[in-house]
């Protein structure tokens, strides 16, 4: 039988829950700080490799709602690395083609990362190569209630009737407004849990949980991924043919 050809059959779109940084650094004897470092050089590699794969649009967990419970030296330090990255990598993403958007709730957020945030936002908009998408103080609860409250108050304000909310015009009240659902979700590091990510997204995804720690997640790990992908029978609900 001749082998199943999976040029056609790339996801389009890869959302990944980057989890494992702590242990990473932890089983080394070194600060969990060290394994989220290792963890963003990961990122640089990745997004790389993602247009020579077939993979237009990528989508990262960096900070959920729930890491404020953290120390506060891992949450300072996080936010420091994401700063970091949006100053060192502007150039490189905008010669290469790549949109950088962020998804989350921005409020609680310092001034000058939210600031860092809106201009590499605007500077890459027209980038059409590889969207990035970064979810930080994000949860797919929270994005629910925050496009139900916007909701309601057009709602309330007569801008839409109840009668037109349906799915498309919910979407349009999403963080991920104008993007794919996802078509594979894949998390590191062993747990098999979705912890709050793209729960509206995600609906028909397929889901990948492999043991690899995500400092250790190279390019090469995640092509044998995409290659899996393209083997799955995807129905959406459907018959097969
Ligand atoms: C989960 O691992 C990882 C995070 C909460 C942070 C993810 C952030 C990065 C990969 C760094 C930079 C990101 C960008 C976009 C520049 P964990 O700390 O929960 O690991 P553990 O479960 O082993 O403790």
């Amino acid at each position: 039988m001749a082998a199943k050809d999976t040029s056609t059959t790339r996801p389009s779109h890869v959302a990944i829950i980057m989890d494992g940084n702590g242990r990473w650094a932890t089983q080394r004897g070194w600060p969990r700080l060290v394994g989220h470092r290792r963890g963003a050089e990961r990122v640089k590699q990745i997004v790389r490799a993602c247009p020579d794969l077939g993979v237009k649009y990528l989508t990262l967990y960096a900070f959920s709602t729930e890491n404020w419970k953290r120390s506060t030296q891992e949450v300072l330090g996080l936010m420091a690395l994401f700063s970091r990255y949006i100053e060192r990598e502007a150039d490189r993403l905008s010669a290469e083609g790549v949109r950088l958007r962020f998804i989350g709730d921005r409020r609680p957020l310092d001034g000058r990362l939210r600031g860092l945030m809106d201009g590499i936002e605007k500077r890459t908009a027209a980038n059409t190569r590889l969207t990035l998408t970064v979810a930080i103080n994000y949860g797919g609860r929270n994005e629910l209630v925050r496009a139900a409250r916007a909701l309601a108050a057009d709602a309330a304000a007569g801008r839409i009737a109840p009668d037109a909310v349906d799915e498309a015009a919910l979407e349009g009240y999403l963080d991920t407004v104008g993007l794919p659902d996802p078509d594979l979700v894949i998390r590191t590091s062993g747990e098999t849990r979705i912890s709050n990510y793209l729960l509206w997204q995600s609906a028909y995804a397929e889901y990948e949980f492999i043991p690899t720690l995500w400092p250790d997640f190279t390019p090469a790990k995640l092509s044998e991924i995409l290659d899996r992908f393209a083997l799955r029978d995807r129905r959406f609900g459907a018959l097969t043919a």
